[in-house]
């Protein structure tokens, strides 16, 4: 595997794999990298001749009082994991790179990015769709692979994609790749290592309760109440702040009431112990 730092060096090398026709399938990232993100790869590398990852903890996604200094940086154990999986180049800009002298320019997406983690995370979409534009004119990819895990991310880049003509004339070049989660359910996160173990035991409630309110939707139980049931599961089970818990539409992710005809989405933001947990299932109708 090639690790690439400058943007010169990174057209000539992705030019290069390209030649002959040849498909680079894109894996972007901040790092800290686990096994949701290697399942990333390994998909990317079954539908692509070649996976270009990148690793760039982007500061812009960060708000004032996020973790952007404490973010967990293991660069040389990703890279090992990278050249592992198969991948054929690592990008890894410095802010520099990415961020140079007078950078001015930010890209928003409005309706999807709004509600939900956009309206607790002010500006982290917009520095999201920014440095996911920026990766996708770096590499040219012919596809690129998200997690479900950020489900609003996911329809983010998806609108932004599809606004821009970013990755014309492919419609369905963005993947999405269904959560990788732990042994008892938990949703895999770079974020998981900063939870205590008593902690990171009481976070297993947070996939359980999903799946008990979903069976309860399905069940034709009512959405409020049910979604009032889970906040109070989380919080005795010692979440101590639930950012949101909602029934949303999966494609628009407009909030809902009640199921209706297109496919629904619970999504929940939580913190314990200081850690923000974000999870989100399918609901059957
Ligand atoms: O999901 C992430 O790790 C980041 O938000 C992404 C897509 C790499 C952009 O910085």
């Amino acid at each position: 595997m090639q690790t690439v730092r400058n943007l010169d060096v990174l057209r000539t090398s992705v030019a290069a794999l390209r030649e002959d026709g040849a498909s680079i399938g894109l894996v972007p990232t901040m790092g800290a990298l686990h096994e949701g993100h290697l399942t990333l790869v390994r998909r990317a590398r079954e539908v692509c001749d070649h996976v270009v990852a990148s690793i760039f903890v982007n500061p812009t996604q960060f708000g004032p009082n996020e973790d952007l200094d404490a973010y967990p940086r293991t660069f040389d154990a990703d890279a090992a994991l990278l050249d592992a999986e198969g991948c054929a180049l690592l990008w890894a800009p410095d802010v520099a790179t990415m961020y140079p002298d007078r950078f001015a320019t930010s890209i928003s997406v409005s309706g999807v990015s709004e509600g939900l983690c956009g309206a607790s995370r002010p500006g982290h979409f917009d520095g999201v769709a920014t440095v996911v534009a920026k990766l996708f004119n770096q590499v040219r990819p012919t596809q690129a692979f998200f997690g479900e895990k950020d489900y609003q991310q996911l329809a983010v880049i998806r609108t932004m994609a599809r606004d821009l003509d970013l990755t014309h004339p492919n419609p369905d070049a963005i993947i999405g790749v269904p959560t990788v989660r732990e042994a008892d359910r938990l949703a895999m996160s770079s974020r998981n290592r900063y939870l205590s173990p008593a902690d990171r035991e009481a976070a297993a409630t947070l996939p359980r309760a999903m799946r008990e309110a979903i069976a309860r939707i399905e069940d034709g139980q009512e959405v409020a109440p049910t979604l009032a049931m889970l906040e109070d599961e989380l919080l005795g089970a010692g979440f101590g702040e639930v950012d949101y818990v909602v029934l949303a539409d999966a494609g628009s992710l407009a909030p809902l009431d009640a199921l209706s005809n297109g496919a629904a989405r619970l999504l929940v933001a939580a913190r314990i112990g200081g850690t923000r947990l974000i999870d989100n299932m399918a609901i059957a109708r």
